[in-house]
């Protein structure tokens, strides 16, 4: 198969290397408005450079990957459905909520498929507390933590065309509960603060945030981010139920230090960031995009999954800077 990639910047070029290392995958072009950085990608991967993004969606693809800044991700998901070719995209759908509403849209009115990128439920542990909290080992649910602890900070740039940290941090969270539970969340309450460098208020963002969720059947859920985790890169989720208990991240690389006299858990390594915690479920995930290409699957992860975390993350950002709960039916974009 031809893939087509646009975007050769941290996860971009970390994909192309993923995308390159599958059997199905014959060639592979790239594009990304910085020249230099997709010859460098596309050397690393032995691909070809496409001189434009019209090039690029004109060469006979398969499947069109989207690794480019989150503010583009709406354009060039229409561009892919315009030219009929399967695509990828990364989290999150779009820059904000109407486009992403507008995008699931689109695509509900299309046979081209468009699989969103989150690589969580292609995680063997996430996978695994799915499999027990929806066929009843935990018992009922009545909580759930959830917390994505970066060890240190993107990029300056980065942040501006982030969206902030509810919305480009904490929406796999959001993803990864509702694939979890099956249920929706109907009400949030978000908060967030800023011990860190000046560029995440100078940007309207903040470094830390948490959020109280209520989903609609009753459970709690707590879900917390940050940019400075000095422990390393700590991705969590616990499920707590009348029957049982189960944790994702509960493992040797625990990033995490036990204040208990004896206590010699965990002992490492620790990972120190998602391209390293996720790189099986990062593999997994660009395999099962090959196969929705090829036909053979339906998109495990569709706008409208993507449109549902985003309204989420609208949510918690709205609640955070009114400093008020905010009900999920206040947000556009209801199914
Ligand atoms: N799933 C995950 O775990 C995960 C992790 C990191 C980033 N992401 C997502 O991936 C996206 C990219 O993040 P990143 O950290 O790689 O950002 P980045 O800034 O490192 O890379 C973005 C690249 O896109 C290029 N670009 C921008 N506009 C373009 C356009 N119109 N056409 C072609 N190229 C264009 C830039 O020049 C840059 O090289 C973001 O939306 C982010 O939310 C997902």
């Amino acid at each position: 198969m031809r893939i087509g990639l646009a975007g050769t910047g941290r996860i971009g070029a970390f994909h192309a290397r993923t995308l390159a290392g599958l059997d199905s995958v014959d060639s592979l072009v790239l594009f990304d408005v910085v020249p230099e950085a997709a010859r460098a990608a596309a050397d690393a991967v032995g691909g070809t450079v496409a001189p434009s993004i019209e090039a690029l969606l004109a060469s006979d693809l398969d499947g069109f990957v989207i690794t480019t800044g989150t503010h583009t991700h709406a354009e060039l998901i229409r561009a892919g459905l315009a030219a009929g070719i399967p695509t990828f995209c990364e989290k999150p759908v779009a820059g904000d909520v109407a486009s992403s509403v507008e995008l699931a849209n689109l695509a509900a009115d299309t046979d081209v498929p468009v699989h969103i990128g989150f690589q969580r439920r292609f995680d063997a542990g996430y996978r695994r507390l799915r499999d027990a909290v929806q066929g009843g080992e935990l018992g009922w649910i009545h909580s759930v933590r959830a917390a994505t602890h970066d060890q240190s900070p993107p990029p300056a740039a980065y942040i501006p065309t982030s969206g902030g940290l509810f919305r480009d941090c904490s929406v796999h969270d959001f993803d990864i509960l509702r694939f979890v539970t099956g249920r929706e969340v109907v009400s949030v309450y978000g908060v967030g603060a800023n011990k860190g460098e000046r560029f995440f208020t100078e940007g309207g963002d903040v470094d830390t945030a948490a959020a109280v969720l209520t989903l609609d059947d009753g459970t709690l859920a707590m879900v917390s981010a940050t940019r400075y985790n000095g422990a390393g890169h700590d991705v969590r989720m616990e499920v707590h139920g009348s029957a049982g208990a189960m944790s994702v991240g509960l493992d040797d690389s625990y990033a995490f230090t036990s204040a208990e006299a004896g206590v010699q858990f965990p002992p490492g390594p620790r990972h120190w960031s998602f391209m390293e915690r996720f790189l099986p479920a990062y593999q997994v995930e660009l395999g099962a995009f090959v196969d929705v290409a090829a036909g053979r699957i339906p998109s495990p992860c569709t706008v409208a999954d993507g449109l549902a975390a985003a309204r989420i993350a609208e949510a918690c950002s709205i609640s955070r800077e009114q400093d008020r709960p905010v009900e999920l039916s206040e947000i556009p974009g209801l199914p």
